[in-house]
């Protein structure tokens, strides 16, 4: 007996260079924190320019989940009303399936004095660890423990301000103590905080609807307590890596792409190491350009914490480094398992050598990709590997579409949009044999 699934994969034809402009959604990686912080504000929270992606649709069933009322009004509006929520505990089964939601904690935490929420399992990316969240919420007075796989922090008479100093400036942590100090008791002082620009979006957020924050965008960041934040409709930033996706696209394939909605100021980094590799950029007021017909190298990169060389976009200019001439190292110095997707780069014709020891890649270019078929194992690699399909000879057939989906609003639409022959194709595929042969299942056809 063979089972069948249905199964959506994206289809590229490679060899097209692309060029135009295309507007970028907004961030995931803003909208994700603020969605969490409506859980502190006592009105309606509206929310614009949310991008229309699954992270936001699980974060939605968790908003509800615990209480809280979520409507989307058109396609990229979110309204939330979260006037009346007592639940303190987030159901493992959502927060399974997006790290993210670990935000709620320290919204929780504030509002509520207590949160229950699943510790992040590991993802391909390596280990999520939560010891700078609760270093924060027990500075600020609660009481943190493990049980059975939830971080459970408790704090019946309320939370008190601090001077807390982080030993990496963690992204998840600097929003998640953010939230739980908005309605502490005096000030507390985030030392070593991130830099990120959806940190700075969080932060602008919550002083619309009445916190007191100073410091944002810097590595200090002061929050007064207040006693209550009210209704506030807010939009969101630009999703600065999806736009460097769309840079990135238009340099693997040497056009010229200018993307719109974004902030020149976001991409500081990435602008340079594309310059060392003799691509063109320019900006302007919200939108960044790239000319990459004169590509001439490749160049070294290092990760780091904004301002630095963004995590995020590390597979996808691996894949652009793979087709330019000369040897790039590619240094990650994030995450501790971030090189997967490499593997699938090799398959594609790539030259690079992943040295575990240092956690770097040794790139050599140009190299002659080839399309094939392929598998997205997360959202990041799963833009690789179409950025890659968008330079190779021949059609790339990628699946893995769910984690590509979770991170992007109609990828392939913006890349139709600037030239790029990609579509979404289902298909019935025919899995292995069935191992047993006694026991008969009968799976649903699909209608
Ligand atoms: C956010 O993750 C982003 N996710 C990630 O984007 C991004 O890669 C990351 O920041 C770095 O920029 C969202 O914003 C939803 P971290 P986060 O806390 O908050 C270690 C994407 O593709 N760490 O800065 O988890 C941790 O183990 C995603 O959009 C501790 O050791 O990032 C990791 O190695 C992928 N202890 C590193 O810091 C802690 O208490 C970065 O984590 C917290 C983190």
């Amino acid at each position: 007996m063979t089972f069948d699934r249905l199964e959506t994969t994206l289809r590229l034809r490679g060899g097209h260079r692309l060029h135009g402009a295309v507007r970028v959604h907004g961030s995931k990686n803003a909208t994700l924190p603020i969605m969490a912080a409506a859980l502190l504000c006592d009105g309606e929270v509206i929310i614009k320019h949310a991008p229309r992606i699954t992270d936001v649709s699980v974060m939605e069933a968790l908003l509800e989940s615990l209480g809280a009322r979520v409507r989307q009004q058109g396609s990229n509006t979110l309204r939330i009303g979260a006037e009346n929520i007592g639940q303190t505990r987030a159901p493992y089964t959502l927060v399974r399936k997006l790290n993210a939601s670990f935000d709620v904690t320290g919204a929780l935490l504030g509002r509520l004095g207590r949160a229950e929420v699943p510790l992040p399992g590991g993802c391909v990316l390596g280990t999520r660890a939560t010891d700078l969240h609760e270093q924060g919420f027990r500075a600020l007075g609660a009481e943190v423990r493990g049980e059975r796989g939830y971080l459970v922090a408790e704090a019946p008479n309320g939370l008190h301000g601090a001077d807390i100093a982080f030993r990496f400036p963690s992204v998840g942590a600097t929003k998640n103590v953010m939230l739980a100090a908005v309605y502490a008791r005096g000030t507390t002082t985030l030392r070593n905080a991130a830099m990120e620009p959806e940190v700075v979006d969080l932060a602008n957020f919550l002083m619309a609807a009445g916190a007191r924050i100073t410091g944002q965008g810097s590595d200090t960041i002061s929050i007064e307590g207040v006693d209550r934040l009210h209704s506030v409709e807010y939009e969101v930033i630009g999703d600065r890596i999806a736009a460097g996706t769309l840079l990135l696209a238009g340099a693997i394939t040497r056009g010229t792409v200018t993307v719109q909605g974004t902030e020149p100021a976001h991409h500081d980094a990435l602008l340079s190491a594309l310059e060392e590799c003799g691509v063109t950029c320019s900006v302007g007021e919200r939108w960044v350009g790239v000319d990459a017909t004169g590509t001439r190298s490749g160049t070294d990169i290092l990760t780091a914490p904004f301002p630095g060389f963004p995590t995020d976009l590390q597979p996808m200019m691996t894949a652009f480094l793979a087709t330019c001439p000369g040897t790039s190292v590619v240094e990650e110095t994030i995450f501790n398992a971030r090189f997967a997707y490499v593997n699938e780069l090799l398959r594609m014709g790539g030259d690079i050598r992943v040295q575990m020891d240092s956690n770097a890649a040794v790139v050599k270019g140009p190299a002659d990709l080839e399309g094939a078929p392929v598998e997205a194992a997360d959202i990041r690699a799963g833009a690789a590997l179409v950025l890659a399909g968008l330079a190779a000879r021949g059609e790339t057939e990628i699946a893995g579409l769910e984690f590509i989906d979770r991170g992007y609003e109609r990828l392939e639409e913006m890349l139709t949009d600037l030239g790029a022959q990609v579509q979404r194709s289902s298909g019935i595929v025919a899995l292995a044999e069935s191992a047993s042969s006694y026991e008969t299942t009968t799976i649903p056809t699909v209608g």
